[in-house]
């Protein structure tokens, strides 16, 4: 299925529907779409498609997953090696925030765009491997529907498939009821991506008692670039002093335990050190439940970011930041 990328996704475009095609393109071009009832989000454009859960249960697309609901659906196959693990762990943030409303006012959907290699059970074991709670279903089907259903939601694009056999970081979500739907980026603060689901999503009908903590989620964070990339490629799998397990473990006082130039090659290319077979590595793949740390395409002067971050954070949590003027001399050089 990896050949698909690379088929001609617009080749389609001149058999839709015109008021289809606006829509479409709408989504294609990302940013907010309304659409009125009946105008063709629902059972007219999105497409029907027959599909098995992670439970082996059989469901309809529209019907059974998405009439009448607010929901986010994103695609990923379980082979996928670092964009989906991200954004899965992005999203699982995501189903933390909103508690127990995934399942009851909202729904969620990951749908593998490898259904011959996903099956049921396939899926099954990569949920309990990430801990998703219920709420969110895992789905396969026939890889000609699932296909189309890419298209017709603007998650099927050339130029979002990469040759690594990885796939586009992008979901989408919506509320069927109003036709409001929303791309958007895994890279988006989980907060600020629950906080759209469960609230934004529902036009006000649902009263914001977390508004306060919300409203400090920056749009336009004034972070450190290490601080900032930590915030949207680390921190759904890692806290640091938080003490608290996700995916991958605490980083606090990392830059102490491991050597600075192994440190600095794991955040860079950790997928090329576990091929390779490096102790530390393996040791680590094998506690951590075979999550693989993704490789997040960073450059040197990110990975030196984020390495400043690791250990200024880490002085700071352990109090010892008292004399920063010895603790960083390179940070005076960065502002
Ligand atoms: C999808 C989850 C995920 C993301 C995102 C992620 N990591 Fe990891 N990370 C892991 C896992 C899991 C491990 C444990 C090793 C393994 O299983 O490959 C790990 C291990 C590490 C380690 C080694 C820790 C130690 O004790 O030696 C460092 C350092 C690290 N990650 C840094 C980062 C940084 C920096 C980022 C962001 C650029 C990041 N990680 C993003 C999952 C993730």
């Amino acid at each position: 299925m990896r050949e698909n990328g690379r088929q001609n996704s617009w080749g389609s475009r001149s058999v839709l529907l015109s008021t289809s095609l606006a829509l479409f393109l709408a989504l294609t071009l990302g940013g907010m779409v309304y659409a009125s009832q009946g105008q063709g989000m629902g059972g007219g454009y999105l497409p029907n498609i027959p599909l098995v859960t992670h439970e082996g249960e059989n469901v309809r697309f529209y019907d059974d997953l998405v009439a009448g609901k607010v929901v986010a659906i994103n695609f990923i196959f379980t082979s996928c090696p670092d964009s989906c693990p991200a954004e899965t762990a992005k999203l699982v943030r995501v189903q933390e925030e909103l508690g127990d409303r995934v399942g009851k006012d909202v729904f969620m959907y990951s749908i593998s765009i490898d259904p011959e290699y996903d099956t049921p059970e396939v899926l099954k074991a990569y949920r309990a491997k990430f801990g998703i709670k219920p709420g969110w279903t895992f789905l396969t089907g026939n890889e000609d529907d699932i296909i189309l259903l890419r298209k017709r939601l603007g998650l099927y694009m050339d130029e979002i498939q990469n040759d690594d056999g990885d796939h586009n970081l992008t979901f989408i979500v919506g509320n069927d009821r109003t036709g409001k739907w929303i791309k958007r980026s895994p890279f988006d603060n989980p907060k600020v991506i629950a906080n759209l689901i469960g609230y934004d999503l529902f036009d006000g009908q649902i009263p914001r008692k977390n508004a306060k903590s919300y409203a400090n989620v920056p749009d336009a964070p004034e972070f450190s670039t290490g601080e900032y990339l930590f915030r949207t490629r680390c921190e759904s799998c890692h806290t640091i002093g938080g003490g608290e397990t996700r995916l991958g473990p605490d980083l606090l006082g990392v830059t102490d335990r491991r050597d600075p130039v192994w440190l600095a090659r794991w955040i860079k290319e950790p997928d090329k050190m576990l091929a390779e077979g490096d102790p530390a590595a393996t040791d680590m793949f094998l506690q951590y439940q075979e999550i693989a740390m993704p490789n997040l395409r960073l450059n040197e002067e990110d990975v030196a970011a984020l390495i400043e971050h690791l250990q200024t954070e880490s002085l700071r949590i352990s109090g010892r930041l008292a004399r920063t003027d010895s603790v960083n001399p390179k940070s005076e050089t960065k502002q």
